[in-house]
């Protein structure tokens, strides 16, 4: 007569386990989700966050004229970056990776990109001011749409001034100056105003 041989206990469990596994796909797929995500997080963990925040700048308040917008090109000390759209003036240096030295759109930075984003070109450098009088309808339309995005995303600054424009002097009114700051050029539907202090999503 055959002698039973004792179970070894945790050979047994353990072999017990992987059979249960192999033998059921839906098992395989659960193990290797399991393992995929144990993975994920614990790799995640792993991950030091080396990247200090940057330096907030202080908030700008001032109106530009082309020549005075221009030297906010991400290039100088601070980094800080001015981008015009529709008249208006933005503090893009959060986009920084868009508009600094550089970024794919770095012939917008210090500049009146209006043109470029109307005639969808990251080629165009306006310098000097545009009154984009030749832009038609649609153009401007998309300026237009353009500019709610930067507004959503960006801290208005102030107007691009037109040739003999004057600054306006924002210190004397900076907490009624949003809801009366109108659009710097004059293609754009009277009242468009210039942004607002409410928080800017990333
Ligand atoms: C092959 C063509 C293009 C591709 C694949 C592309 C891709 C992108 C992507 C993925 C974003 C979003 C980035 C993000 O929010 O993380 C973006 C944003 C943007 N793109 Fe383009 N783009 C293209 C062409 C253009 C052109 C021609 C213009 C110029 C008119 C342009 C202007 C912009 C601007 C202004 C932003 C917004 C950046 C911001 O949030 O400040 N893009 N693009």
């Amino acid at each position: 007569m055959a002698e039973e041989k004792p179970v070894e206990e945790s050979g047994g469990f353990l072999t017990n386990i992987y059979l249960e596994i192999v033998q059921s796909p839906l098992n395989i797929a659960l193990v290797v989700a399991i393992a995929f995500l144990a993975y994920k997080i614990l790799k995640r963990k792993e991950e030091p966050v080396y990247a200090p925040p940057e330096p907030q700048l202080p908030k700008l308040r001032k109106d530009f004229t082309p020549q005075e917008l221009k030297k906010f090109d991400g290039m100088q000390e601070d980094g800080r970056v001015l981008m015009a759209v529709n008249g208006n003036v933005y503090d893009v240096t959060k986009g920084k990776r868009f508009y600094g030295p550089g970024g794919p759109y770095a012939a917008f930075a210090g500049r009146d990109a209006s043109r470029g984003l109307a005639t969808f070109s990251v080629e165009c450098k306006t310098d000097g001011y545009d009154d984009l009088s030749d832009l038609n309808s649609m153009e401007m339309e998309s300026v237009l749409e353009w500019e709610a995005q930067f507004k959503e995303k960006y801290d208005f600054v102030g107007r691009l001034l037109k040739p003999g424009e004057e600054p306006r002097n924002y210190s004397d009114d900076e907490d009624e100056e949003d809801s009366s700051a109108t659009s710097g050029n004059s293609t754009t539907p009277a009242g468009d105003s210039g942004g607002g202090d409410k928080p800017k999503s990333e």
